[in-house]
């Protein structure tokens, strides 16, 4: 792995600590000087030492002595935003409660709250889900779906999955904890696109293999698809499901280079690359160019598999593009055997600010578009429904699958199980907390046996709270939740069910014709199978512009 030579800044104050206790002890000794300075300079250089050799604190680790002025300052934090800066749900992307409640469960410490709510239960926005009269006992808080029942090797998942990130994102000590969480817990961890790592490997747990446009893990020299490379890591028996990474909610259409210098012997191990050698998604895939194609390519995979479930997933754009894909299905008969939705709202590693904000159909929407398009043509129970975009708590997840989905997946809500403190320096390489960074000497402070147990707290801790919240529902099954369940309030006075908020199809009615829906009225019957190109009456439009 690549090592750093220069001095690291971060440990400055610990070596000056060393050196003023020593040149303090000589000054005291030599001249009868008094204790005060080498005892002042003697703690602090232990405390050094201290938080150098304990694996409890990545941050410690990274920081000695420097760590304990953040912890003493977030330890009067709140109370300093409490009173003058922000409350405990301003704070973005994701707000000090939704973090504070991860980092509970991840512990398994006390996830119970005092007096009352801290929400705004009147503001524009607030949801909350439906409880019964009779409310249900559950036994078991594993709920899982199957994948791909008509494959030759289904696969029965949880309903709560570590998302895509990849050996290169993260640091070799988060993934191996990651992985290691998801063997203990039995749920599925995503390579994300660079591929299967030894980190991956090595403790054992469920893979979906993912595959971008670089085919990292999969390639020929010059980037393109190789079959046989293809099938050798596709049969690896922890390899549980393929998936085609058409786009990512927090940068649809913009590609990727890791740049030579980072490309280690690990990472081009794990890719198929040479060391050193610029590693580049580009913005598309070059094994497919239009739906029919990219149908032939998943069947492709599925066989090179041995029946794996095989999908992709995507962020939503242009609908026209999505149903074009849905029509290619209908036509040709292959599906996915299962489609993940993105929200824009979801996190990477590095991207453009407007990439960021400004493109990528949020997570509601985006997942209702998928979900009643595969409803109203009968493809729905053919095809799996996973979704992910900002997904930490049960009521996160009860109300994604009541939209539509049959399974959720998380990434951030993980990398806060793994010790994440919201720094916002992914793109740095300088993460504190030692989890997406790939500093060696910062990733190797993640202590795995810790790290690991912590994931597996946060996934079952969560799954217990999901299943109070269906016995509360007097639900006994996460399949069972339903649009009808989740509430919103719309204006000061008024709230609707999700089921009256949004449009839900009835199975079949995009085949039968109109829908009364704007987007599939305009869209669905002007898109063929063969292209994804905009519909020929839009062309048109564009043509009134001056040219
Ligand atoms: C550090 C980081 C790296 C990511 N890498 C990938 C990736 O390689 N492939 C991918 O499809 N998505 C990637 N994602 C997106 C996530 O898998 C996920 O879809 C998105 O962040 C939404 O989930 P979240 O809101 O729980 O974070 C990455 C996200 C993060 C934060």
């Amino acid at each position: 792995m690549e090592k750093t030579t220069t001095f690291p800044l971060r440990y400055t104050v610990f070596v000056l600590s060393l050196a003023g206790f020593i040149l303090s002890l000589i000054i005291s000794i030599s001249v009868g000087a008094g204790a005060i300075f080498p005892i002042i300079f003697g703690a602090l250089s232990a405390l050094g030492i201290y938080d150098l050799r304990q694996r409890k604190h990545t941050v410690s680790r990274n920081y000695p002595i420097v760590a304990h002025i953040r912890y003493l300052l977030e330890s009067f934090g709140p109370e300093i935003r409490q009173y003058f800066i922000q409350s405990d749900t301003e704070e973005r992307p994701f707000s000090r409660e939704q973090r504070a409640i991860v980092y509970q469960r991840a512990k398994n410490v006390l996830d119970k709250r005092p007096f009352g709510s801290q929400l705004s239960m009147y503001e524009e926005g607030f949801e909350w889900i439906n409880h019964s009269m009779t409310p249900n006992t559950i036994t078991e808080s594993d709920f899982r779906v199957v994948i791909g029942k008509q494959c030759a090797k289904p696969y029965s998942a949880s309903v709560f999955n570590i998302s895509a990130m990849s050996f290169g994102a993260l640091s070799a000590n988060a993934i191996k904890s990651l992985n290691t969480g998801a063997r203990m817990g039995g749920f599925y961890h995503d390579t994300g696109e660079g591929s299967i790592s030894r980190y991956h490997k090595q403790p054992g747990g469920d893979l979906v293999w993912e595959i971008g446009s670089g085919y990292f893990g999969c390639r020929n020299k010059d980037g393109t698809f190789n079959a046989d490379m293809f099938r050798e890591n596709a049969n690896l028996d922890q390899v549980k499901m393929i998936e085609v990474k058409l786009s990512q909610g927090a940068k649809p259409g913009h590609g990727g280079i890791l740049p030579g210098a980072k490309v280690t012997a690990e990472i081009a191990e794990a890719r198929g690359v040479s060391i050193g050698e610029d590693c580049v998604s580009p913005s598309s895939h070059s094994a497919f160019s239009n739906p029919v194609e990219l149908l032939e390519f998943i069947d492709h995979l599925r066989e090179l598999s041995g029946g794996k479930p095989v999908g992709f997933k995507l962020a939503i754009g242009h609908p026209w593009e999505w149903f074009a894909i849905v029509k290619a299905m209908l036509e040709t008969g292959r599906k996915p055997d299962f489609i993940v939705v993105d929200g824009g709202e979801g996190g990477t590693g590095a991207a453009p600010l407007e990439f960021i904000n400004r493109l990528g159909t949020p997570m509601t929407e985006a997942l209702l578009l998928v979900h009643n398009t595969l409803v109203g043509t009968n493809l729905r129970e053919d095809i799996a429904i996973g979704a992910a975009g900002k997904i930490t708590s049960a009521f996160n997840i009860a109300r994604t699958l009541a939209l539509g989905a049959d399974w959720c997946n998380s990434a951030r809500g993980y990398m806060f199980s793994l010790g994440c403190i919201q720094a916002l320096s992914c793109h740095t390489g300088h993460c504190p907390s030692g989890v997406a960074t790939q500093d060696p000497r910062r990733g190797e402070k993640l202590d795995v046996e810790l790290k690991s147990q912590r994931v597996y707290n946060f996934h079952k801790n969560t799954l217990d709270a999901l299943k109070h919240l269906l016995e509360a529902s007097g639900l006994r099954h996460t399949s069972e939740l339903g649009p009808e369940h989740i509430i919103r309030r719309v204006s000061k006075t008024e709230v609707h069910s999700y089921l009256d908020l949004f449009h839900f199809l009835e199975p079949g009615e995009l085949l039968a014709g109109e829908t009364g829906h704007a987007v599939f009225d305009r869209y669905w019957p002007h898109v063929t199978a063969d292209s994804f190109d905009a519909p020929e009456f839009m062309l048109k439009l564009r043509e009134t512009k001056l040219r």
